[in-house]
């Protein structure tokens, strides 16, 4: 450990011993767990002369258009570092900066609502991620009174609030949103939709078949947030009154299947979200609310959240609680996280010893699963989209437990992989979209990727905060005390524009030509396993995305009807869940073997990958060599019944401006390559045009040189099981198809964009995908 005793910092905490983002060790503010910094303190960091920092920010920026610069070593990695800033650690430099470009725009027609960067550079301001010390930061965590030296479930923070913000954060607050412009939009838009709120119902209560109440929890707890929020800044007591409808509506009598089961204990995801609202309104609304409300408050809160919390740990086979011996979803961060908020809430009040004896249960529970729900590579081995609903069950109970236990007792670190998380979450997106893979989920009302704006906080990731603070969901209270707004940076510089996931769980490959180009290529593939995904996948090995042009041509459809008949039932080999269209093989982008299903006992394996390891610098336009690429082969054998070998590879060609998808397969029964499109397909023996959004793609079959494109509709084969209940429909989607009988393959299928002027497509040479290395198709 370093020795910072001749600084000016003394080792004693300014901010209170027991506050959670002082470090001790360190003296750093946000203290820094696994991926440590390159060894350069902040304290340090002061101390290099101004001028000398910009200089190096300018030589680090580069120009508009500049080459990659593969393995430059002025650009460190931004996941592992940020600790040697080539950016500006002035403090008026910073805010100046940021100031003066303000938050970029977010495209309004796509899905998720992605950012669109300007083709422009600016060396001062995209500089590699960093945190930066600032007085603004000490703005952030102020000294307070309360100490916690052994920090627990039972010594908490004595006042309110003391949930996700303390009262001290919110002192800090209005200054901090005058200083940063992302706080500042982020305020006014949590205004403008607590103000749309206000004038609605209180929100009605609709049973929503398997789903539950969730919806209904969800709603009343992004409105309590939203308007909890409005009351704390600007004391005007309409916005606790209105909040107290949504309370007082939700144990009504005619809210709920019945006056025993208001909050819908069976699909206890419901309880928890209603609990974890109620937890926020009592917290943030305490100095408001009067002894009666309070005293209504807590019994409502005990009798249709916190008690049948409790029998779900107490009372024998309890089936309520099967989630608490659940490791691999997000069941058991969202149950135990909605039991924490509500029990931290009340616990010094709560006659009925309630929350106390649940804090003693959850916080264990949690630790034991819900933690290693992030797989040690960061996946969320449910899917890609129900990471949203995890995540924010866990940050939400991490926050809760800091700022009211003055630790988060173990949930940022027991599992040493979760800080990867969020690169697992940046590297799932793609231009246009994600790679979403398996059941999109209910609606995400609460449920945000603002975990990300605490992870990046807490395990010092500044490209997480850089990241998040872009997209449109970021506007959200929590987003208010989980963003550190000393970030400084741009989150592409420095960063890798590959990635690979080994996992056995859910292996899988992210590429792409940049991170800031909404028509940039990306294609992201997956192998993995079939079964340990709580139940949200798909029969799905091989499945693929591509993004270019600004255009998703191959993409999925997501879930089916969560309402129907066994549709969680299992995985098993004979679920009725495989019986439904998007859920079976011949609804994902891969290859269909017998026309049957792949065996849920896959275990695929990765045979290969290589990627030349470019990294985006400070410009968002990036021109790479065309030797520059990236590949990856699996060995998909085991998801196939009577196949000798199955193996699939896909890579990017010609400086990653078109793609080869190669399969090279041996099996006694007949095969169908399949690609699922919402392109205008024309076909013409070995090669297809696809049209979409007035942008072209060319595909063509390289390989075997007599197969040929054909083309249906998006529905189940004639010769399938019929589902309980039928398909939904899949309007405008076509699947592509090389249909080929029993026999030995290799499948090449080239995709070129057409890039327009200047543009040079190319044919790459045959290579075996054991042969495949990063200069084999030069
Ligand atoms: C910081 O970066 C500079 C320039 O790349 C390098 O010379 C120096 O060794 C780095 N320092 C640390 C502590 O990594
Ligand atoms: C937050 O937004 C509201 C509504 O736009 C505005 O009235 C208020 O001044 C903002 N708060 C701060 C501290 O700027
Ligand atoms: C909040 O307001 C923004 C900006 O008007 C809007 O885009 C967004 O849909 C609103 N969010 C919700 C959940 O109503
Ligand atoms: C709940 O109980 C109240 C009386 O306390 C009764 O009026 C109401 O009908 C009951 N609601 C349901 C759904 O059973
Ligand atoms: C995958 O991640 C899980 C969860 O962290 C871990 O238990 C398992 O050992 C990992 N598998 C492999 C093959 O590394
Ligand atoms: C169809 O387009 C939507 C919107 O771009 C996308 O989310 C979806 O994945 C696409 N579906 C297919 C099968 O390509
Ligand atoms: C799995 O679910 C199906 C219905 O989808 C059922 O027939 C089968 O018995 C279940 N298998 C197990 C092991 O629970
Ligand atoms: C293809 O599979 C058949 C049947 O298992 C086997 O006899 C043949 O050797 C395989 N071909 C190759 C090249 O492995």
């Amino acid at each position: 450990m370093a020795d910072y005793s001749n600084l000016q910092n003394n080792n004693s905490n300014p901010y209170g011993a027991g506050d959670p983002y002082y470090s001790q060790s360190t003296g750093y503010i946000t203290p820094m767990n696994p991926p440590k910094k390159a060894g350069t303190s902040k304290w340090v960091k002061l101390g290099i002369p101004i001028g000398l920092v910009v200089i190096a920010a300018a030589v680090v920026g580069g120009v508009l258009g500049s080459r990659a610069a593969n393995d430059d070593d002025s650009t460190s990695s931004a996941s592992a570092s940020g600790g040697n800033s080539s950016g500006s650690s002035d403090p008026g430099d910073v805010a100046s900066v940021k100031a003066e470009i303000g938050r970029f725009a977010t495209a309004t027609a796509s899905e998720w609502m992605m950012p669109v960067y300007p083709a422009t550079t600016n060396t001062a301001a995209f500089t590699v991620p960093t945190f930066v010390d600032t007085t603004d930061a000490k703005l952030a965590w102020p000294s307070d009174d309360w100490k916690s030296d052994s920090p627990s479930v039972t010594n908490l923070r004595p006042e309110h609030p003391r949930i996700i913000a303390p009262k001290y954060k919110w002192d800090a607050l209005p200054e901090l949103i005058q200083n940063d412009p992302y706080l500042k939009a982020w305020n006014d838009t949590i205004f403008g939709n607590a103000t749309e709120y206000y004038s609605l119902d209180p929100v009605k209560y609709v049973m929503d078949g398997d789903s539950g109440i969730l919806d209904n929890a969800r709603e009343i707890k992004m409105r309590i947030k939203a308007f909890s929020y409005a009351y704390r800044m600007t004391k005007d007591t309409k916005w606790a009154d209105r909040a107290w409808l949504e309370v007082q509506n939700a144990a009504s009598d005619d809210f709920g299947p019945n006056n025993d089961t208001k909050w819908n204990p069976s699909h206890f995801l419901d309880t928890a979200e209603f609990s974890a609202a109620y937890g926020i309104a009592y917290d943030w609304l305490f100095d408001v609310l009067t002894d009666d409300q309070k005293t209504q408050l807590r019994a409502d809160l005990n009798t249709y959240g916190l008690q049948p919390g409790i029998d779900t740990f107490t009372v024998a086979d309890n089936y309520y609680g099967w989630w608490q011996k659940t490791t691999y979803g997000n069941w058991n961060c969202v149950c135990n996280g909605g039991l924490t908020l509500a029990a931290l809430a009340i616990v010094d009040e709560d006659t009925t010893g309630n929350a106390a004896a649940l804090l003693e249960k959850t916080v264990p529970n949690a630790l034991g699963n819900c933690v290693y729900a992030v797989s040690d590579d960061g996946t969320w081995a449910e899917t890609a989209n129900y990471w949203y609903f995890g995540n924010t069950g866990h940050a939400e109970m991490a926050s809760a437990l800091q700022t009211a236990t003055g630790s988060d007792l173990g949930m940022f670190d027991t599992n040493p992989n979760y800080y990867k998380t969020g690169k697992y979450h940046m590297y799932a997106y793609g231009p246009t979209s994600k790679f979403d893979w398996g059941d999109h989920g209910p609606n995400k009302f609460s449920s945000t990727a603002n975990a990300v704006l605490l992870y990046g906080q807490y395990y010092n990731q500044p490209a997480y905060t850089l990241f998040q603070r872009e997209q449109a969901d970021a506007a959200e209270p929590w987003s208010m005390f989980w963003y550190d707004a000393t970030v400084n940076g741009a989150f592409w510089n420095g960063l890798e524009l590959d990635a690979f996931f080994d996992n056995a769980t859910d292996q899988w490959a992210s590429m792409r030509s940049s991170w800031t180009d909404s028509d940039a290529l990306f294609v992201a593939m997956k192998a993995g396993k079939n079964q340990g995904h709580e139940t949200h996948n798909d029969l799905d090995v091989g499945d693929f995305v591509l993004d270019a042009m600004g255009t998703r041509w191959a993409g999925e459809y997501g879930s089916a009807d969560y309402r129907a008949k066994l549709y969680f039932s299992n995985d098993t080999q004979e679920s009725v869940r495989w019986t439904w269209f998007r859920k079976m093989t011949e609804g994902q982008s891969t290859l269909l073997i017998n026309k049957a299903n792949q065996l849920v006992t896959a275990s695929p394996s990765v045979i290969s990958s290589g990627s030349s390891g470019t990294k985006q610098g400070s410009s968002t336009v990036l021109d790479v060599d065309t030797d520059d690429t990236a590949f990856w082969v699996a060995d998909i054998t085991s998801a196939y019944d009577g196949t000798t070998s199955a193996k699939r590879g896909v890579r990017m060609l010609n400086g990653r401006k078109q793609v080869l998808i190669q399969d090279e397969v041996n099996t006694s029964s007949d095969i169908q390559w399949r690609m699922h499109t919402n392109a205008t397909v024309t076909t013409d023996g070995s090669s297809a045009t696809l049209e979409r959004d007035g942008k072209t793609m060319k595909m063509e079959i390289l390989s075997p040189s007599n197969a040929k494109f054909t083309t249906m509709d998006a529905v189940r084969l004639d010769t399938d099981v019929t589902p309980p209940e039928p398909d939904q429909e899949n309007p405008g989607i076509t699947v592509m198809m090389i249909e080929l009988d029993a026999g030995e393959y290799t499948i090449e299928v080239l995709f070129t964009p057409q890039w327009g002027s200047g543009f040079k497509a190319v044919t790459p040479s045959s290579v075996a995908l054991d042969s495949w290395s990063l200069t084999s198709h030069n």
